[in-house]
């Protein structure tokens, strides 16, 4: 991580040495980087898969479950650890995300987020691209938050030290300047890609609506409980209501600073009152915490990506809002959203929302269809037993993309229950050749291949899926049936 941080910092550090050196430690600089050094030995016990996890000196992860164990290096973190601190370890060039964090408050390590009341050991799940989006700066999870997410692409101008030739967030036109902090902080309800930029294109001074669709909960009550991000809480303030662009992350906020404890109260307090200087607050001294008042915190800050401090500024705390029976989403950023985005929202709120999993299908059939609507469709169709339909989708899918890992995957099913076991292997394994870890697949693969007679070779793919998912049961299990050991 060092290497790379001084190489990221070195580029503007000839000429922003201050700037550069205090950015360094705040939590987006921090916010991802290459294991060193040692670290104190732990054990966690997961009490629904009775597996148990050691974290050793070196950061060598060791599991055991039964007659399962093994060990993998972890390499990478992902957190500063201000709050916790998420792991990562390579297997055949893949990422993949340790079932075990830190919890900075608790000060231990426990089962990792998502991960919790499993049965088995989780060891196979590739690390999502987006959190390397938020947490790094593109694919290597290493280095934090560089600069250019927010400056924009910094060549030119290293080479000219002009202001023309850099992004300044703070005097772009506002929607352009609050995409700079959205593109991480604003989480909604479902973020979608739009059709026409491609996901991590998003540069400091695009517009962030050109490439992302946002979406929160309609409903102001229950948008109290589900709002989660500091914009969506920012947006209900009266003073960002009353201030309209005025007022933004950077209003309160200096990039490059996290301001010491022994001075934040102070810090806070002059941006209030760089506009509620004239009437000052009714209740308490022009020399008070602000914040502690006006920006209450939650009662524990959890890694969860949920703002801990509250960001709509009330008067006086409020109880969290009864959620409502019936709410719909709503674009938060300020463009007009599509059918096609809307119906995808739908699709990735009715994952967590059951109540909205209907107008989500009917959205989907009237959508102008692209792959990304088809795929979603072709899921809809296939929990709702509509095997054909989904069927048909899986084909158009592979025949636009190729490559469509899960279309390609779900294809080859229907095609074994077809009978097509030959079309349906060839399937498995293009897609398996292209993501080696999807690991389901594979089992599916090994299954295939006992049953028309390969027994070496569905005894080399379910080696291979206990590779990446030691724990795998049927895997195990057929093996065992097989006669082979793994
Ligand atoms: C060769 C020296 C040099 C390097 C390297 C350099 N800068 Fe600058 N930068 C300058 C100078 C000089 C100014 C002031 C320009 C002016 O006011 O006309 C400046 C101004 C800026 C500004 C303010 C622009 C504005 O509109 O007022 C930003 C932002 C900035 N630099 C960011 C960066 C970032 C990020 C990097 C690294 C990717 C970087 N700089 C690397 C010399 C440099
Ligand atoms: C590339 C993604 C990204 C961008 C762009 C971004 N942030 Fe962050 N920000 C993060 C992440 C990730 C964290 C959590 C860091 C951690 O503790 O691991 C964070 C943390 C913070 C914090 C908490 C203090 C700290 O440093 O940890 C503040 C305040 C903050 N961001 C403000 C901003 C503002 C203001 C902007 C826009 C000018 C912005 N961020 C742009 C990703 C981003
Ligand atoms: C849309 C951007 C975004 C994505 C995607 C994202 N994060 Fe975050 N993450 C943040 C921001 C911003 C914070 C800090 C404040 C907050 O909670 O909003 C944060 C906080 C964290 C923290 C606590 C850091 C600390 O100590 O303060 C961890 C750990 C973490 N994220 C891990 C992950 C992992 C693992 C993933 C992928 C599964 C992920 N995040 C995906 C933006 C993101
Ligand atoms: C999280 C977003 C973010 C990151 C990361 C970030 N900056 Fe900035 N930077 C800003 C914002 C916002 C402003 C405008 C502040 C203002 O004037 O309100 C700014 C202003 C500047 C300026 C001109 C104004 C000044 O304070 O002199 C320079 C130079 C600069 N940044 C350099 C850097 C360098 C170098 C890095 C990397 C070490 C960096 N920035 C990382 C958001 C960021
Ligand atoms: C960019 C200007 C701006 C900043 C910065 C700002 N406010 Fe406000 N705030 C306003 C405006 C405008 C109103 C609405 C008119 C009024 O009540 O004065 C408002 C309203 C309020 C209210 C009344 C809320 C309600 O529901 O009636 C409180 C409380 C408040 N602000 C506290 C704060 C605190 C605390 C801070 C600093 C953490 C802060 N404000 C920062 C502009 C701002
Ligand atoms: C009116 C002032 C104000 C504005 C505007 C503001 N913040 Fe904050 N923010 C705070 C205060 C105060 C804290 C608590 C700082 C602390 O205790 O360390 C905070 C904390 C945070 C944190 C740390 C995690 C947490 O929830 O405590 C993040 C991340 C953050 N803000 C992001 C943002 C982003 C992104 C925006 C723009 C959408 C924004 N803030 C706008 C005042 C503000
Ligand atoms: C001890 C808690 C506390 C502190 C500290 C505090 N406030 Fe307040 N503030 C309140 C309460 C309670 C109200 C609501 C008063 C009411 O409804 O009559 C209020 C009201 C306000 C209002 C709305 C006034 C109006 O007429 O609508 C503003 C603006 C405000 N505070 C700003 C601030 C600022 C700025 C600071 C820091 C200098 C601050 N407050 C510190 C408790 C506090």
């Amino acid at each position: 991580m060092t290497l790379l941080l001084l190489l990221i910092a070195n580029v503007c550090a000839p000429c922003h040495p201050a700037i550069v050196k205090q950015y360094e430690s705040t939590g987006m600089a921090r916010s991802s980087g290459k294991l060193s050094g040692a670290t104190a030995v732990a054990t966690v016990h997961d009490p629904s898969s009775g597996a148990t996890y050691r974290i050793n000196h070196d950061h060598r992860m060791e599991f055991e479950r039964g007659p399962v164990q093994g060990s993998r290096m972890l390499e990478w973190f992902i957190g500063s650890g201000n709050v916790g601190r998420s792991f990562l370890f390579a297997l055949d060039g893949i990422l993949f995300q340790a079932p075990v964090s830190y919890y900075s408050a608790a000060g231990k390590w426990d089962i990792s987020p998502g991960y919790e009341g499993k049965r088995t050991i989780q060891m196979g799940r590739a690390v999502e691209p987006a959190c390397l989006q938020c947490h790094a700066s593109g694919a290597q999870p290493e280095g934090g938050v560089s600069c250019e997410r927010c400056h924009g692409p910094g060549q030119k101008h290293v080479a000219t030290g002009k202001a023309a030739d850099i992004i300044h967030p703070a005097k772009l036109p506002a929607a352009r300047r609050d995409g700079v902090c959205a593109q991480c902080h604003l989480t909604g309800v479902a973020r979608v890609a739009t059709a026409t930029r491609k996901a991590g294109t998003f540069r400091a001074g695009d517009l962030l609506s050109d490439h992302l669709a946002v979406f929160v909960w309609d409903a102001a009550e229950a948008g109290e409980l589900s709002a989660t991000s500091h914009y969506e809480r920012l947006a209900a303030s009266k003073c960002k209501q009353a201030s309209g662009d005025k007022l933004w992350c950077g209003s309160c906020h200096d990039s490059h600073r996290e301001p010491a404890a022994a001075e934040k109260a102070g810090f806070y307090r002059q941006r209030c009152q760089s506009c509620h200087a004239q009437k000052p607050c009714t209740k308490a001294a022009a020399t008070s915490d602000c914040a502690s008042c006006h920006m209450p915190k939650g009662a524990t800050r959890s890694v969860d990506h949920v703002a801990f401090t509250d960001h709509s500024i009330p008067r006086e705390k409020r109880p969290p809002a009864a959620p409502v029976a019936k709410r719909a989403l709503r674009p938060f950023l300020p463009a007009p959203a599509q059918e096609r985005e809307t119906a995808l929202g739908y699709a990735i709120a009715a994952m967590t929302e059951p109540a909205v999993r209907r107008e989500a299908f009917e959205r989907l059939q009237k959508a102008p269809r692209d792959v990304a609507v088809m795929a979603q469709l072709a899921q809809f169709h296939d929990r709702m037993g509509q095997e054909e339909q989904a069927m048909a989708l899986c084909e158009q899918i592979v025949a636009i993309e190729p490559d469509h890992p899960a279309a390609a995957v779900n294809l080859a099913i229907y095609r074994i229950k077809r009978g097509r076991t030959a079309e349906a292997i060839a399937l498995w394994e293009a897609a398996l050749k292209r993501s080696p870890a999807m690991t389901g697949a594979r089992m599916n693969l090994a299954v295939a291949l006992s049953r028309s007679g390969e027994r070496e070779k569905a005894i080399a793919a379910l080696r291979q899926a206990l590779r990446y998912e030691p724990d795998l049961e049927p895997a195990l299990r057929l093996l065992r049936e097989l006669g082979a050991t793994p």
